[in-house]
């Protein structure tokens, strides 16, 4: 059986006795189906006095997407100006039923992002790239597994929370997803579109920027050749023909070994705009990463730094792109690291629509073994202000506002999802996602509040222990950062699956992500002054915080400096006993974390505990890998003792 997730629970003795729809379209059915699952006792009705009626009315403030819940005398109205809305409103219904409320204030709501997007990175052999919830939902062994209950589960459990994109096949498209844009596949991709729009979801698929080349028999893949223009045009005119609500497509290009516009002296803007141009008739979009960085650096050769690259490529391109083209850009400047700088792009790109890129799959913050819930990093990421002088600097406000099309902005993540039985292999990973969908609808939620909402839906605790579980939550991220990579540093990570420490990992390969640690210091001297002047990518005041030593966050100190083992931090303690304390304090935490599970063991479903309490086990092995490796490395490195005596393997 598969976890409803948080969708779980029925409403049996709801107050409502029956409803009423007054349309008829895909949507229509798909509310009937989750009246009838959410609120069993419900019937539908053609009585005006209904309990529950749907209303399609016509207020701009709503949009496309907003509801409205109104209580009139006994009757409860959802109002919106489409279907879409109205769907929305059911299940914000719904979770305001389980909360107890009454909704006597009524809800009015508007998401605070155009789109809001998941991305897989499935491959068609089944396998998933970074995917850590056993194989894909969508293929095994290069065929669509059709099985379209989960599909129509997952669709309901986005639409929940607020969903409306998705791309299906990884954004590294090797050989056999080529084909996902010819009629060999397009009737199966339909299938799975079709059951997605029912919920409001728009299918989009990643493409290979070589395709003229691999499947259309072409000698280039060059943006500027005819026949090139022409593959695509045709492509686009038959996917629209099969499936006319698709999305469009997802691009990496130029990045770590994808082909794009560079191979033939063009730039990015070339590549997009040209496939752009081919979407266009149809209302496709093409969303293309700036992921764009050398992957085959030389590390003797200080002058490069990975961190400046998507920057240094697409700045010189704001204002050069066709209108449906939207960039989409990762949180931070390297590589979903537990602690990174905001990317700079926000805020210095005015004239391209953008997305922000975020990664639910958990490949660098403990892999869905360990629990991280990653709602208080990005609610960091959207409340960033960048500081340029404009009236809303914020990351949040910036997406849209700096978007010339405000529809065409929004916020994507690599999904957690796979074929396991509760979605997401780590039970309390399913926060995660359903964090993700309800944040980037309501930027001003609490990281708080979205765990509250999450327990409450999810588990059966009283008062007391829920908030007991909620401390776990709302710490789990603070306490994987302090046992792994400390102060911004990142990747000390084993190489490839990145799960487990190895500070020395990746130290002289070719992926740009260093640490340069040695007897007398570490960290990456990024300022203008001396360093790789990656600081002067911000505004002038995050410029200057970043620049200057005495103002930049501890949290980030080595991401922009190379400092002294005995440097005093502005929390009052060295470099290298902040690295001591906080891996001691990260694996005790993970102990603490263990006890307070076994408290709870009497209180939830066997399924659960058993699943939460062997990857804690594993969350605390690793941890100690972790506090030892980088104890011991830094004592062996600095010959600096521990100020309290700890165990350290010198
Ligand atoms: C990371 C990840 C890759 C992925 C890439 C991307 O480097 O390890 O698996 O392909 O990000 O975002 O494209």
């Amino acid at each position: 059986m598969r976890d409803k997730c948080w969708l779980r629970k029925k409403i049996m003795d709801s107050t409502l006795t029956s409803f009423k729809i007054e349309s008829k379209d895909k949507i229509t059915e798909t509310i009937i189906y989750e009246m009838n699952e959410l609120f069993p006792n419900c019937k539908r009705s053609d009585h005006p006095s209904a309990s529950l009626q749907f209303q399609l009315i016509t207020d701009n403030a709503l949009g496309t997407e907003g509801f409205e819940i109104l209580r009139k005398e006994k009757s409860l109205i959802i109002q919106g100006n489409t279907t879409k809305g109205l769907l929305y409103g059911l299940f914000r219904l719904y979770q305001e039923f389980l909360g107890g409320s009454r909704l006597d204030k009524g809800i009015r709501s508007v998401p605070d992002q155009a789109i809001r997007m998941l991305n897989h990175w499935d491959n068609f052999d089944g396998s998933v790239e970074r995917g850590y919830a056993g194989r894909s939902i969508f293929y095994e062994d290069n065929q669509f597994r059709k099985n379209f209950d989960t599909l129509r589960e997952y669709g309901r459990l986005l639409a929940s929370i607020g969903i409306n994109a998705i791309s299906i096949n990884n954004v590294n498209v090797h050989k056999r997803e080529t084909y996902f844009i010819t009629e060999i596949h397009l009737s199966d991709i339909k299938e799975i579109a079709d059951i997605f729009q029912q919920y409001g979801i728009s299918t989009y698929l990643s493409v290979n920027f070589a395709a003229p080349i691999t499947i259309g028999g072409l000698k280039t893949a060059d943006p500027v050749d005819k026949a090139v223009e022409k593959f695509w045009k045709d492509t686009a005119r038959s996917i629209y023909s099969i499936i006319p609500d698709f999305g469009g497509f997802v691009v990496k290009a130029d990045s770590e070994g994808e082909p794009g516009p560079f191979v033939y002296g063009r730039d990015h803007d070339d590549g997009a705009n040209m496939l752009a141009r081919a979407l266009k008739p149809y209302g496709g979009l093409v969303i293309w990463r700036c992921f764009v960085y050398n992957c085959l650096q030389d590390w003797r050769d200080r002058s490069i730094d990975r961190a400046k690259a998507a920057y240094d490529n697409f700045m010189k391109l704001d204002g050069k792109f066709e209108s449906n083209v939207i960039l989409q850009i990762k949180n931070g400047p390297i590589d979903f690291q537990v602690r990174e700088p905001v990317s700079p792009l926000f805020g210095a790109l005015k004239q391209t629509n953008q997305i922000l890129e975020f990664q639910v799959t958990q490949e660098y913050t403990g892999q869905q073994k360990h629990l991280c819930y990653l709602l208080p990093m990005w609610k960091e990421v959207l409340d960033f202000d960048t500081k340029y002088p404009v009236k809303h600097s914020f990351v949040k406000n910036i997406l849209c506002n700096q978007s010339p099309n405000t529809k065409y902005s929004g916020v994507a993540a690599v999904v957690n999802v796979g074929i396991d039985d509760n979605w997401t292999g780590h039970k309390l990973a399913q926060a995660n996602l359903f964090g993700y969908g309800r944040l980037i609808w309501d930027n001003q939620l609490s990281s708080e509040t979205i765990a509250d909402e999450w327990l409450s839906l999810t588990f059966d605790l009283d008062t007391a222990k829920q908030e007991m579980l909620a401390d776990i939550l709302l710490t789990s991220y603070q306490t994987y950062e302090n046992y792994t990579a400390p102060l911004g540093i990142g990747f000390m990570v084993r190489p490839n699956h990145h799960y487990g420490p190895d500070v020395d990992g990746y130290e002289y390969d070719r992926w740009g992500t260093y640490h340069f640690a040695d007897r007398n210091g570490i960290g990456v001297n990024r300022t203008l002054k001396d360093g790789t002047g990656y600081t002067r990518q911000y505004s002038d005041k995050r410029f200057e915080e970043y620049e200057d030593l005495a103002a930049c966050p501890d949290e980030l100190a080595l991401f922009f400096h190379h400092l002294p083992y005995e440097h005093v931090l502005q929390s009052g303690k060295t470099v290298i006993q902040h690295i001591y304390d906080t891996h001691f304090e990260g694996y005790e935490k993970v102990e603490e974390y263990i006890r307070v599970w076994e408290q709870l063991k009497p209180h939830l479903d066997e399924a659960s505990y058993q699943n939460v309490a062997e990857r804690l086990q594993e969350q605390k092995r690793s941890a100690r890998d972790w506090k030892d490796q980088i104890n011991t490395y830094f004592y062996r490195k600095s010959g600096v003792p521990d100020d309290f005596n700890r165990q350290i393997y010198s």
